[in-house]
């Protein structure tokens, strides 16, 4: 197959805020997707797409299908910008399409649907001015997050607030430097996991993955914030989350967890592969934090490659994967 790779690439510029390029991919990444194409048998257009116009460069190269991980540039429909292209060219590309992404790019409506589905979600309110009253009924401890952020922008321990003055200082904080509004959240103390699906051929549910904080004292953080992804294994900062796939859990709570993850994907209407993060209460209720139908695929670093490994694939077999999933709803 003639395969285009699109991707927006992380770079390094002094100039941009720290975590500006957090979700972008690193060329180790891009690498590595190139290389499992390759073993498979494709050939590889890799398309950087901050530079080239789009529109011109897929009407002269008919490719067979992209294999789409590019998170965009500007603001909420961001991850959908690539997809709209290609559909306006009717091109076909993995994954989900330009709806899809930028709804679940959107945590607060991504929750109402959820709601609507009986998913447990965090009790939570959004924040458009950073005024309004605090709605009766949420209890404290509770995080602040920019509504249409991922890779944890925006997210370190002092999101995490037990009074109203803290609150309403981060809230505005968020909505002034993200230029958006804050989702206030009930705090979900428990364990943390995230669910990797996979449809090939049937929907696989790959092994839960947990991700364990207890010894990442040293950093003062203790749960996936931003300096936590970003910096991921550093010693020194006491960065170091241990991972357990399958995760340590009963059979019959994996099960739940596993269901809820499935019926989050289906009801946003992923396809291909999605990412769901869920944190379990004391009493073992798996809440949905938010959905990623563009997860990470650092063969080393990412969370869902380690999923995949954790269900007997090599890298290349899940990028083989993803691709044959799209080009089977090309066909039918
Ligand atoms: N309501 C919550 N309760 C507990 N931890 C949370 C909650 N919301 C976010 N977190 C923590 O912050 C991390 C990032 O939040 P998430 O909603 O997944 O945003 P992102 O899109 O940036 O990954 C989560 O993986 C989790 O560790
Ligand atoms: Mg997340």
């Amino acid at each position: 197959m003639r395969v285009a790779l699109t991707y927006n690439l992380k770079k390094k510029d002094p100039l941009k805020p720290a975590d500006y390029f957090s979700e972008c991919d690193s060329q180790e990444t891009i690498n590595s997707v190139i290389s499992a194409l390759k073993t498979k048998g494709h050939s590889v257009d890799a398309i950087d797409v901050e530079y080239p116009a789009l529109f011109s460069y897929f009407r002269k190269n008919r490719v067979d299908m992209v294999f789409n991980i590019a998170e965009g540039k500007h603001g909420r429909f961001r991850e959908s910008e690539v997809p709209a292209v290609l559909d306006y060219l009717n091109i076909p590309y993995t994954g989900s399409d330009t709806f899809s992404l930028a709804l679940a790019l959107n945590k607060a409506l991504t929750k109402k649907i959820l709601k609507a589905e009986n998913i447990p979600t965090p009790a939570f309110q959004l924040f458009v001015k950073g005024d309004e009253p605090l709605a009766a009924g949420l209890k404290f401890p509770l995080i602040v997050k920019p509504n249409c952020e991922g890779s944890a922008k925006g997210i370190n321990k002092t999101n995490v607030v037990d009074n109203e003055d803290d609150l309403f200082k981060k809230v505005r904080e968020c909505i002034n430097v993200y230029h958006q509004e804050a989702l206030v959240e009930e705090f979900i103390e428990g364990k943390e996991l995230t669910v990797g699906i996979l449809e090939n051929g049937k929907t696989r549910v790959l092994p839960i993955l947990e991700i364990d904080f207890s010894n990442c004292e040293k950093s003062g953080e203790y749960f996936y914030s931003w300096k936590m992804k970003e910096f991921q294994g550093n010693r020194e900062l006491g960065l170091v989350p241990e991972f357990y796939c399958p995760a340590r859990l009963d059979k019959e709570i994996e099960a739940k967890v596993k269901d809820v993850a499935l019926r989050t994907h289906r009801a946003m209407g992923c396809l291909d592969i999605s990412r769901t993060d869920i944190r379990l209460d004391k009493f073992n209720v798996p809440y949905v934090l938010e959905i990623n139908p563009l997860p990470g695929l650092d063969p080393k670093e990412s969370n869902f490659p380690i999923m995949a490994y954790a269900a007997g694939m090599k890298y290349e077999d899940l990028i083989e994967a993803i691709l044959m999933s799209a080009s089977e709803r090309k066909k039918a």
